[in-house]
């Protein structure tokens, strides 16, 4: 069988508040999962969940405090020389903001064709014009705007040149950071809709990171809910949307908005999180699960659902087939 393009392993990348030394740290606490090849995997959660950071450590922006990043079963703590220079040629970024990314003082044919000739993907001018032809059709950029600055384009034709970016380096994977939440929303279909056809007709594996439901479930074949860092649910979209095991996706997708009624009942999580009121020995939804009892004091184990659905919940241990695996949360304490 083929190795997955990405596969991470109990990976946690913690940060303490320096002001509050005894507050709990935030950040990805032991979080595993894979990506095949063409794959495009989703991950959710809300706001300081840890998605960035997670992102950010698999491309290797960030150094993990523990835990292993595999790209085709090659770990990235033996890389080094060409093949480090590989793995950042294989494994490409698309933030939410592409300004962060572009080069105010490059124009599109600039900037794109240094990636094509830094990692000899064409080896002459003449073969980088070529290829930028093709690669701004691919993302939907017209071909006067590859003799534009960053300034002189929309905000929607500047992210399709960070995507058009990224795909210049012919990467395995693209961890794409919520690419669309910050146009707007006319703009962001017709982004999504590039995505989806580029994800067809390249077949480059994605990690796509979403705070929106919307978003995830037209993108994406599979998902990973993650809560304060941990994941806590995860499988097919249509499973773990359509038939959401865990409180904490049930309450996701109940605060999502819908036109038609919804098949499960919505719950909503009580109160804002409140870092001082989670215990690492316990379920982290337990203060505000509205569907909390004893048992949640204990940290739940991943629940076998069936077909690769899996929820770190107490409530799916009847329905289970199996326990997976001890919580990241006590995997990382
Ligand atoms: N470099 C850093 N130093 C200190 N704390 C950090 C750093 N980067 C992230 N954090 C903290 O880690 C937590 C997770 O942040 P992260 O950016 O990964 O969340 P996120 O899920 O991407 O949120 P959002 O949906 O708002 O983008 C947050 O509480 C954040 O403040
Ligand atoms: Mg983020």
């Amino acid at each position: 069988m083929n190795a997955p393009v990405l596969a991470v392993r109990n990976l946690t990348k913690l940060f303490a508040d320096a002001a509050r030394p005894d507050a709990m740290p935030v950040g990805v606490r032991g979080v595993s999962l894979e990506v095949a090849r063409g794959e495009v995997v989703g991950l959710i959660g809300e706001s300081g969940c840890g998605k960035t950071t997670l992102g950010r450590c698999i491309a290797r922006l960030l150094d993990p405090d523990s835990g292993e990043v595999l790209v085709r079963d090659v770990p990235f703590s033996a890389l080094k020389g060409h093949s480090l220079r590989n793995f950042r040629k294989n494994v490409q970024v698309v933030f939410q903001k592409p300004e962060t990314c572009l080069n105010p003082r490059m124009t599109v044919a600039v900037f794109v064709r240094e990636a094509l000739r830094n990692f000899g993907i064409v080896a002459n001018n003449a073969e980088a014009r070529k290829r930028l032809v093709e690669l701004a059709s691919l993302v939907g950029l017209r071909e006067a705007a590859l003799e534009q600055y960053p300034h002189q384009l929309s905000g929607g034709e500047r992210q399709r040149v960070a995507i058009m970016r990224a795909l210049a380096c012919e990467p395995e994977l693209i961890v794409l950071d919520e690419p669309t939440s910050a146009l707007d929303v006319s703009v962001q279909a017709q982004v999504l809709r590039t995505l989806k056809d580029l994800q067809t007709v390249v077949g480059t594996s994605f990690l796509f990171i979403s705070h929106d439901v919307a978003v995830i479930r037209y993108m994406c074949a599979r998902v990973l809910v993650m809560y304060l860092g941990v994941v806590v649910e995860e499988g097919p979209v249509e499973a773990v949307f359509g038939r959401p095991a865990h409180p904490y996706t049930r309450a996701l997708l109940a605060a999502a908005p819908r036109i038609k009624p919804r098949a499960v009942d919505p719950i909503a999580l009580r109160g804002e999180l409140m870092l001082g009121d989670v215990r690492l020995d316990e379920c982290p939804v337990r203060v505000r699960c509205p569907l909390a009892h004893a048992r949640c004091v204990e940290a739940p184990p991943e629940f076998d659902l069936g077909d690769g659905h899996r929820s770190a919940c107490w409530l799916s241990a009847d329905t289970a087939s199996r326990s997976v695996s001890p919580t990241a949360m006590k995997a990382a304490s």
